[in-house]
């Protein structure tokens, strides 16, 4: 009898053992961004225990982790049935010395990460950043991604832009695949400020895994806000506000108002003549020229033309981009990399026949959505439209670099071909502005 209850115990302290979650206070899925403030970086990680946020850093040959930042943490609760729960820790170090290289670790006295180092953003307006640029990349099938994380860190990137699409998605299996996936971009966004816009991916429950993992520029919870690099003033912003009505219209004409504003600024003459380009990131195309009926191959697109069918009638965006000259316009969405000839309102503007992309009379656009991801590749109409310059299938991502005021180059980058580069231009401007399209 005795014994039996012996037994009969152990079987129950083992269950009760067996139902207490591991302890986490080991953090995970670091990543930097750039706040938008001068020699500034943020941190960020996840825990699945309540810790400090500490970041201990030196400059690169300094006695290790001189330097230590306090930031503070954001409970996240998952919407799914489990209603699980995470730390998101950020720190913001403020004292940096601009462009210069960092070592630095994150935690607390409960666990440190790995060490990562980090390169302060270069403030002069002579910079000449280079880019890797790419969405739609899952956690399954991420074709791009080893690739990536090597080039990232033998030092070919200062930032990684990625458009929209995360994961497949963030909140599956009660948000673990976002955190996995969030495990596998480290190798990459630990190194380089990774900077985000929101896709349709990200969607459920208002985008809330989005909103709290990523830290970027501005009060927006990162669904639109813009930065200065280099000669460049980047703006990211949000095209699902113009596919979810249900989580607000007021979103889509905040959204509306705040780029206007912030392209009124970015336009006046001393403003423009320090950041001579204007570039665009957002997740779905205004134009293109895939076979899957989405929005952008529909002349009436919502992000191009707006919505008639709200009230009130909800604005485009293609006659404010270019009323206020932005130069380039990168999407992603569609699962293919296409090239368009300057373009407004489906009518081409090349420079001149001979050289395309010298002083163009309209926005130049390019959609790379071919980082990988398990929904595979999408496929093109047989007969793309005259604004379609160059299409390609393959798996791939771009690469960007702004040389100076005049010049920026762009390659794209194929997977499939081992990494070749199958696509390049070089966008050469001697004006900017709405003055350039005269
Ligand atoms: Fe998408």
């Amino acid at each position: 009898m005795a014994r039996a209850l012996v037994c009969v115990c152990a079987l129950i302290c083992a269950a009760a053992a067996a139902s207490v979650p591991p302890i986490g206070t080991q953090p995970e899925q670091v990543h930097i961004s750039y706040p938008g403030v001068k020699n500034s970086m943020v941190v960020t990680w996840s825990t699945s225990n309540r810790t400090e946020s500490v970041v201990e850093y030196s400059l690169w040959g300094d006695a290790l982790f001189r330097k230590k930042a306090k930031g503070n943490y954001t409970v996240f609760t998952d919407g799914g049935t489990e209603k699980r729960t995470s730390y998101i820790h950020r720190v913001t170090l403020t004292d940096l010395r601009h462009g210069s290289a960092y070592v630095y670790h994150c935690g607390s006295d409960d666990g440190w990460s790995d060490v990562f180092y980090l390169t302060s953003l270069n403030e002069s307006l002579s910079f000449g950043p280079r880019f890797a640029l790419y969405g739609d990349m899952g956690n399954e099938n991420p074709q791009s991604l080893s690739r990536l994380q090597k080039e990232t860190q033998i030092g070919m990137y200062d930032a990684v832009l990625h458009i929209g699409d995360f994961a497949y998605d963030m909140h599956e299996d009660n948000g673990r695949i976002g955190d996995e996936f969030m495990k596998q971009i480290e190798s990459i966004a630990a190194y380089v400020p990774y900077m985000t816009c929101p896709g349709n991916h990200e969607s459920a429950y208002n985008f809330s895994q989005y909103r709290y993992r990523f830290s970027m520029p501005g009060h927006t919870e990162n669904l639109w806000y813009s930065w200065n690099i280099g000669p460049a003033h980047i703006i990211s912003f949000s095209t699902e506000v113009y596919f979810y009505l249900e989580y607000g219209l007021d979103l889509l004409f905040r959204q509306y108002e705040w780029l206007k504003k912030d392209l009124e600024e970015a336009n006046r003459p001393e403003q423009r003549a320090e950041r001579p380009w204007i570039i665009t990131m957002a997740h779905r195309p205004m134009y293109c020229s895939d076979d899957d009926r989405d929005d952008c191959t529909r002349f009436q697109s919502y992000v191009r033309r707006g919505r008639n069918d709200t009230t009130p009638i909800a604005p485009g965006l293609e006659d404010l981009f270019y009323k206020y000259g932005v130069d380039l316009e990168l999407w992603a969405h569609e699962h293919t990399y296409e090239r368009l000839w300057p373009v407004y309102d489906y009518k081409v503007y090349n420079g001149s026949f001979e050289e395309p992309y010298v002083n163009p009379k309209a926005p130049v656009h390019i959609i790379t959505g071919s980082a990988g991801c398990r929904e595979k590749h999408d496929a093109f109409i047989p007969k793309p439209r005259s604004w379609s310059a160059f299409r390609s299938t393959d798996y791939g991502y771009t690469r960007m670099h702004l040389i100076n005021s005049t010049h920026l180059y762009l390659e794209q980058v194929s997977d499939d071909q081992y990494g070749k580069v199958i696509d390049d231009i070089m966008l050469v401007k001697e004006t900017h502005g709405p003055d350039a399209w005269l």
